[in-house]
């Protein structure tokens, strides 16, 4: 048996892939979801990948999911923040609930799950910790102050603890995917696709799921421990940063 993986999010879209990826490469996979039992349900049906339902928002959530995976799969060797959701809208109409939605899930969250398993891993002296952060956390976006200020907040957070887990053999990295064809697209009108975001992106089409998980397998695994606080770019182009 490989290492034991958990990813948050996997259930849908991006994060499903890389739990796919991680249990084609031999892991123990554990991916967590927040609400939606009927895609959860469906993902284990197909990839019989076990699921676990709680909010990364949630702190004691976080320590007791953990707990349950670890009773169930063992240790915790790599984390995968995946888990993301934008609440998106102009600044002048933003209200603080879609601040603090995107926040608490993609930023606090992030602090939630690595928090909890960060003991283990130094005890152990071994660790992989990716999380997804976004092309618009690098370059901001209109209308999403607050998921970009989560996503640059994921990438500082990265490069600090990166420093702290060098010498207890934990390396922390961030991905930072353009667009990508998953659900959260499916928000954007197509006149928008085809007129405005399609024409920015170089390589002429969405990312998928899939060239997501290559680069999180890569970095998850062992052959990566000189790799720590690096932020991989996968944008087909559209930024160069
Ligand atoms: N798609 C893109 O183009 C793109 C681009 C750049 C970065 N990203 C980032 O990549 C990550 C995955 O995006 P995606 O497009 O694959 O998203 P998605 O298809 O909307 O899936 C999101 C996943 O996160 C889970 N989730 C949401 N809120 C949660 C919470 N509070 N606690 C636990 N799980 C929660 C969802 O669970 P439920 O199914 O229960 O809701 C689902 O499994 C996100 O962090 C996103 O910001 C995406």
């Amino acid at each position: 048996m490989g290492r034991v993986a958990l990813v948050t999010g996997g259930s849908r879209g991006i994060g499903a892939a890389i739990a796919k990826a991680l249990a084609a490469e031999g892991c123990a996979v554990a991916a967590t979801y927040g609400g939606n039992d009927e895609a959860a349900a469906k993902f284990t049906a197909e990839t019989s990948i076990k699921t676990y339902k709680w909010s990364v928002g949630d702190y004691d959530a976080c320590k007791d999911g953990i707990a349950q995976v670890e009773a169930d799969l063992g240790p915790v060797e790599i984390l995968v923040n995946n888990a993301g959701i934008t609440r998106d809208a102009p600044f002048h109409k933003m209200s603080p609930q879609q601040w603090h939605e995107v926040i608490d899930t993609n930023l606090t969250g992030v602090f939630n799950m690595t928090h909890n398993v960060w003991g283990g891993m130094r005890e152990r002296k071994f660790g992989r910790i990716v999380t997804i952060s976004s092309i618009n956390g690098q370059k901001g976006q209109f209308a999403q102050a607050n998921y970009a200020a989560s996503k640059a907040g994921d990438i500082g957070f990265t490069k600090s603890l990166a420093q702290e887990g060098a010498r207890a053999g934990i390396t922390v990295n961030i991905l930072c995917p353009g667009y990508i064809n998953t659900e959260m697209m499916s928000t954007i009108p197509e006149k928008v696709m085809n007129e405005v975001i399609l024409p920015q992106i170089p390589v002429g089409r969405l990312g998928e799921p899939e060239e997501m998980a290559r680069a999180v397998v890569f970095l998850t695994s062992d052959d990566a421990g000189f790799i720590t606080g690096s932020t991989i770019s996968a944008n087909g182009g559209q930024y160069l940063a």
